[in-house]
């Protein structure tokens, strides 16, 4: 195949060649094909980018998480060595903003980020302790997997409710080039019950991530944060409720619709994690953040900001930074309402 030739030429070459495919794979190209995919060519977070994730926000997320580091390094009896490893990491802005936070097991730290854009793995931190690879290690360590906002961007199958029967949506191609749905053959795991025209999504490569990552921090624990929701809730919601597109801080078309040039998104489904491992713990955003000490950090920020506003340095205006980011991560109706996934491995 000819690789030159631009993505949405080169799906629509293989539909014709070998029949319609999978949503999944549709999207795995769309998001990440080595030339063309979104993630390849242009997508990231932050200001300049097309979303704002919580690291983005500003270091205050990854201040709270150096101490949720050192809380679990602590529950695990100090190790000499704790790996954290970072997947999904973008552009490295957690990682830049935990290390830069100094946790106490410093001396103990090993970060790994985890990208598998090239061009995003150049901005990352060039640090000592620190290691920016493209997939996953293999090895076990003690230590912790992280993910925030990965798993929402894995590709993702979809099936359709048929005459009381779930059915696989698949995509082809028309005779203009135009990407179309068509229905395919019928799955009968036991998805929940909905009616007819209900779509869920089918998250094997979140659940397939999962499986690697309890393999790694052992022992530890991963820690998956994201927008989640359960099968059945998603059955029982219009589809574009939770499958959504972005580009540059807009939303996108349709999820079809010109591959490698938006953003897909999907909320996680966490009852298909619990097939795979249940957690041992979730909670919203905001709780876990309280848990680790975020209100101890605002109050400090508070309390430089009352003491050096006068002042209006670069301490000052940071600490007032800081309270502005406290109330977009806590936000019940945002960032704050993400889930927070925890598994303990021993
Ligand atoms: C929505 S962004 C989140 C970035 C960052 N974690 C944040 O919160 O700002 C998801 C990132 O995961 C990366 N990614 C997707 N699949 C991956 C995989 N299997 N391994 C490593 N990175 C992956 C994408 O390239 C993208 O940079």
């Amino acid at each position: 195949m000819n690789t030159d030739a631009p993505l949405a030429d080169r799906l629509a070459a293989r539909m014709r060649a070998e029949g319609p495919i999978s949503y999944a794979a549709f999207l795995d190209a769309a998001l990440y094909d080595d030339h063309d995919g979104f993630y390849a060519r242009h997508g990231s977070a932050g200001r300049r980018g097309d979303f704002i994730t919580s690291p983005e926000v500003g270091p205050l997320f990854g201040a709270v998480l150096a101490h949720a580091i050192d809380d679990w390094w602590r529950d695990a009896g100090e190790p000499p060595l704790w790996r954290v490893v970072e997947c999904g990491a973008g552009r490295g802005t957690l990682a830049r903003a935990v290390l830069a936070a100094r946790p106490d097991c410093l001396d103990a730290l090993e970060y790994v980020l985890v990208e598998r854009s090239d061009r995003l793995r150049t901005g990352h931190p060039d640090s000592a302790g620190c290691r920016s690879v493209a997939a996953l290690p293999t090895d076990a360590a003690p230590g912790v997997v992280i993910a925030n906002e990965l798993l929402d961007n894995l590709a993702f199958a979809v099936r359709e409710r048929h005459e009381g029967e779930w059915r696989e949506v698949l995509v082809d191609v028309d005779a203009d080039g135009a990407f179309i749905e068509m229905i395919g053959p019928p799955d009968d795991r036991p998805w929940p019950a909905a009616d007819d025209g209900a779509r869920l999504p089918v998250q094997e490569a979140a659940g397939d991530w999962l499986r690697d990552a309890l393999r790694l921090a052992a022992p530890g624990r991963v820690v998956v944060i994201d927008y989640a929701a359960t099968s059945a809730e998603m059955a029982a919601r219009p589809w574009s409720d939770w499958v959504r597109t972005y580009r540059a801080h807009e939303r996108g078309g349709h999820p079809l619709e010109g591959p490698g040039l938006q953003d897909v998104t999907v909320d996680v489904a966490v009852d298909q994690l619990a097939a795979v491992r249940p957690p041992t713990r979730d909670r919203a955003q905001a709780d876990f953040l309280r848990a680790h000490g975020i209100d101890a950090l605002v109050a400090e920020g508070r309390r430089v900001w009352d003491e050096r506003a006068h002042l209006g340095d670069l301490a000052a205006l940071r600490a007032r930074s800081r309270v502005r980011e406290a109330d977009a991560l806590l936000d019940p109706a945002g960032l704050g309402g993400f889930r927070v996934l925890e598994w303990a491995v021993d």
